[in-house]
C-alpha cells in the first residue's frame, strides 16, 4: 500500500507542502496530514489558505486571520482522538501577512508610508503570484521559530504550475526593478511621469500597474518604489532561503488532484516539472475516486420496492462507470509518475468538514 509513504512523511519530514489545481481538496489533505501529525507524536501546524467555512469552524479558526489557535483536546477527545502532541491550524490572510512582512522589515521610519500607499494596499491583489509568495513567506517564519516539528502547508490553486516555485523571484523582479525605480524618480521630480511609463513595456511592473484602478496615482507608486527599495536586500536573502528549504530533504510536496482524465494529464506534467526543478514530490494523491459498488450495495438496492429499486439500481451503475473511468486514469497517471507513490482517497458521501472526517481522510492517506 503506498499509504504508508505519506506516514513516513509525517512521522520524517519537517515541512509538507500541498500542492494541486483549484478544489480538489489540498485543504482537507493538508489538514488530514497535520491531525496525523500530532496523532503520531509530532506538534504539528496546518496554514490554510481559503479553507471552506465549516471547517475553519471545526478547526476553531473562525475569524481569527493569521493567528494560530491550537485545536482544543476536549475538541479531539470528542470523537475519540488523543493525540500525544498538540495540533495547531492557522489561515493565511493575505492583507494581514503583507503587513505584517512589512511591519517586521521594513525600518520603522518608513513603515506607516508604505503601509498608508495606496499602491501598496493594492499590491496584493493586483501582483501576480503574491500570493504564493505571502505563503512561502510565511512557511519561512514559521519554520525559523521551529516552534512546530510539522508544518504542513496547503497553497492557493495554481493555474501553472510553476507559479508557485516562481513566486518569490517574480515578486523580487517586480521589487527590484530599478529601470522603473530610474525612470520614475527623476521624472516625478520634473512632473513627466506618464511618458515615461511607456519604456517600462511589458515587464511585470508595467503589466500590474495596467491592472490598477485610476485611483493610484504614478507619484504614489513612485514613492511607493522609493520607500520598498531598502527592503529588497532581505527579501533576496529570505527568497533563497525559501528556495533551499523547498529543495531540502527536510521538505516533502504532496501534489494533490482528481481522477478526471483532464486532471491526469496536467498533474503529470505539474509532476515533472516539479523533480526538474529539483523539488523532492513525496506522493502523489488521488482524491475522491468513486469507489466500485459492491455486491452488498446492489443487494440492498434489489431489495427495495419499485421505484426506488430502479432508480438505485440506475444510480449504482452510473457509480460502477464512474469508478471504471477512475480507475483506468489511475493506472495511466501510475505508470506516468514512475516511482512516486501514488495514494488514492475515496470520495465521501459528505464533505469533509470536522475532526472526525479528517481523521478518516488521514486514515486512507496513511494506508490505515
Ligand atoms: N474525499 C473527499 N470526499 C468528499 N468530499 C471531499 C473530499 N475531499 C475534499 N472534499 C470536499 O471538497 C471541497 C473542496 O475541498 P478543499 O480541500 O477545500 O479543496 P481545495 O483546497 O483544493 O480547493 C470541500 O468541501 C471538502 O470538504
Ligand atoms: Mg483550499
Amino acid at each position: 500500500m503506498s499509504g504508508t509513504a505519506l506516514a513516513h512523511l509525517v512521522r520524517d519530514k519537517s515541512v509538507i507542502v500541498c500542492v494541486g489545481p483549484g478544489g480538489v481538496g489540498k485543504t482537507t489533505v493538508s489538514a488530514s496530514l497535520a491531525l496525523a501529525g500530532a496523532l503520531s507524536g509530532r506538534g504539528s501546524l496546518v496554514c490554510t489558505i481559503d479553507p471552506a467555512r465549516r471547517l475553519a469552524n471545526s478547526l476553531g479558526m473562525a475569524a481569527l486571520g493569521n493567528a494560530e489557535a491550537r485545536i482544543p483536546d476536549s475538541a479531539l477527545a470528542e470523537v475519540g482522538l488523543r493525540p500525544p502532541a498538540p495540533l495547531h491550524a492557522m489561515m493565511l490572510d493575505m492583507k494581514q501577512a503583507w503587513d505584517a512582512l512589512i511591519r517586521r522589515y521594513a525600518p520603522p521610519d518608513s513603515q506607516e508610508k508604505i503601509l498608508s500607499n495606496r499602491f501598496y494596499q493594492s499590491l496584493s491583489t493586483a501582483l501576480a503570484g503574491s500570493q504564493e509568495y505571502v505563503a512561502l513567506e510565511k512557511l519561512w517564519e514559521l519554520t525559523e521559530r521551529r516552534q512546530y516539528p510539522l508544518v504542513v502547508l496547503d497553497t492557493p490553486p495554481t493555474a501553472h504550475a510553476l507559479d508557485f516555485l516562481d513566486a518569490p523571484n517574480r515578486i523580487l523582479e517586480f521589487l527590484d526593478n530599478e529601470a522603473a525605480r530610474l525612470l520614475l524618480t527623476p521624472a516625478l521630480a520634473a512632473g513627466r511621469v506618464g511618458l515615461q511609463l511607456f519604456s517600462l513595456g511589458s515587464s511585470l511592473l508595467a503589466k500590474t500597474i495596467a491592472k490598477l484602478t485610476g485611483a493610484e496615482t504614478l507619484q504614489e507608486l513612485a514613492s511607493f518604489l522609493i520607500s520598498i527599495s531598502s527592503l529588497n536586500q532581505g527579501f533576496r536573502e529570505r527568497a533563497r532561503g525559501v528556495r533551499e528549504l523547498l529543495q531540502s530533504p527536510g521538505t516533502a510536496f504532496v501534489l494533490v488532484t482528481a481522477p478526471s482524465p483532464e486532471r491526469l494529464g496536467e498533474t503529470l506534467r505539474f509532476h515533472a516539472l516539479l523533480r526538474e526543478q529539483g523539488v523532492p514530490v513525496g506522493a502523489v494523491v488521488v482524491n475522491r475516486v468513486h469507489a466500485l459498488p459492491t455486491s452488498e450495495d446492489r443487494q440492498r438496492a434489489s431489495a427495495l420496492p419499485s421505484p426506488l429499486r430502479e432508480q438505485l439500481l440506475t444510480t449504482l451503475a452510473e457509480q460502477e462507470v464512474l469508478a471504471r473511468l477512475d480507475a483506468e486514469g489511475i493506472t495511466q497517471l501510475r505508470a506516468g509518475l514512475g516511482i512516486t507513490p501514488l495514494v488514492e482517497v475515496p470520495r465521501f458521501e459528505r464533505d469533509v468538514h470536522d475532526l472526525r472526517a479528517l481523521h478518516a481522510t488521514g486514515q486512507h492517506l496513511l494506508g490505515q
